[in-house]
């Protein structure tokens, strides 16, 4: 298959890219526009692979945007590229939303127009969106299985369903989109909850836990959200919504917990009260959602998909990759004003 991967410098679209080309008969194609939270190491080392390509643009960028899809022909475009943080959307929400809602507007009005002039192909290219359990908002909430966001980031994604939808609807397009939960793993951008924790403990910094902490959430290792996408690219019918997911809810605090005890026996931390002391409550994110609800996993189960890690040996697995890669956040913490700004760096 030829795919064109968007967000490929991303934490989820480097994993996904990693698994695509290790099929001989792909052929691989990211495009990025090399935001602050993307890892040109990472992609750069994957490129080495002669079936990889990558192009460095904003996708807002609509005539390379054309002329991307018409050079590279793709069989199936898969939409990554988003600001995928929700602090950030809180502190920039403008930036955030337009960026978002934006660059899947002008991907797939070009898709539209690539897809009318490949009509007469026998395999019709197809796209596929991802998304996330966020665009249905807190699941205490009424009506939790409607789009009901609660934060600039997930505005944005949900408004990026909303497109893919009404084009697919109009022009007849054989679209596909995926909401996963939250991710975790290796390589991820220390701004996220798991790698800022464990961060801030091996600096000994305060760890902050958002309201008290009860928020839960529905964690999936990102080398199980790759081998989902894979398989949608592989089988995904057109139409389908395909929500991704484990069943293991457990509360931030909880997982704040999990970390610092992991992190205990990997590298004492020689503190009185161990890890655990650092942890700081302080104000609660705006519009924080309680809990994530999937309502329907039924459908990326009929493709195969379940997931393969469970949380306790995931969660220990990352930490001590953390632990041992700090090289690799080091110095992002002292290239990134935005962290600086949150007390790391
Ligand atoms: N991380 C999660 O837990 C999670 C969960 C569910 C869904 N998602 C979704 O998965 C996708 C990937 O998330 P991630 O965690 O890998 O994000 P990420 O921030 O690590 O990577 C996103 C990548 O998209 C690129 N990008 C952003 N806007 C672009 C634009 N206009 N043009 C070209 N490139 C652009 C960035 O440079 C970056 O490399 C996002 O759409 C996100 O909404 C993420």
């Amino acid at each position: 298959m030829r795919i064109l991967v968007t967000g490929g410098a991303g934490f989820i679209g480097g994993e996904l890219v990693d698994r695509l080309i290790r099929v001989p008969n792909n052929s691989i194609m990211v495009v990025d526009k090399l935001g602050y939270a993307s890892n040109c190491v990472r992609l750069n080392r994957m490129s080495k692979k002669n079936n990889l390509s990558v192009e460095c643009f904003d996708l807002r960028e609509r005539s390379k945007t054309r002329s991307l899809l018409n050079l590279f022909a793709p069989d199936l475009v898969m939409h990554l590229a988003a600001d995928s943080h929700v602090d950030q959307s809180i502190d920039e929400p403008s930036t955030v939303f337009i960026n978002n809602v934006e660059s899947t507007l002008v991907l797939m009005e070009e898709f539209r127009k690539y897809f009318m002039s490949n009509k007469l192909r026998e395999q019709l290219p197809r796209f596929h969106y991802v998304s996330t359990d966020e665009v249905l908002g807190s699941g205490d909430e009424p009506n939790s299985s409607d789009l009901n966001p609660s934060s600039p980031y997930s505005a944005s994604k949900a408004s990026g369903e909303l497109i893919v939808s009404g084009w697919r609807k109009t022009y007849d397009l054989p679209i596909t989109i995926s909401r996963s939960s939250n991710n975790y793993g290796s390589f991820q951008y220390p701004e996220k909850l798991i790698p800022i924790t464990i961060i801030r403990a091996l600096e000994g910094l305060p760890i902050e836990v958002f309201g008290d902490g009860s928020q839960s959430r529905n964690w999936l290792h990102v080398s199980d959200h790759a081998r989902a996408l894979e398989q949608i690219a592989k089988q995904g019918k057109a139409g389908e919504l395909y929500q991704v997911g484990t069943n293991e809810l457990v509360s931030n605090i909880e997982l704040v917990k999990q970390i610092c005890a992991l992190l205990e026996v990997l590298k004492p931390s020689g503190i009185s009260g161990g890890y655990n002391s650092l942890v700081t409550y302080v104000g609660d994110r705006p519009g924080h959602d309680q809990y994530y609800q999937l309502p329907n996993t039924q459908k990326i189960a009929e493709l195969g998909w379940e997931p393969s890690i469970e949380l306790q040996p995931g969660l220990k697995s990352v930490v001590s990759w953390y632990a041992k890669n700090s090289d690799w956040w080091q110095d992002l913490l002292r290239k990134n004003n935005y962290l600086k700004r949150k007390g790391l760096g």
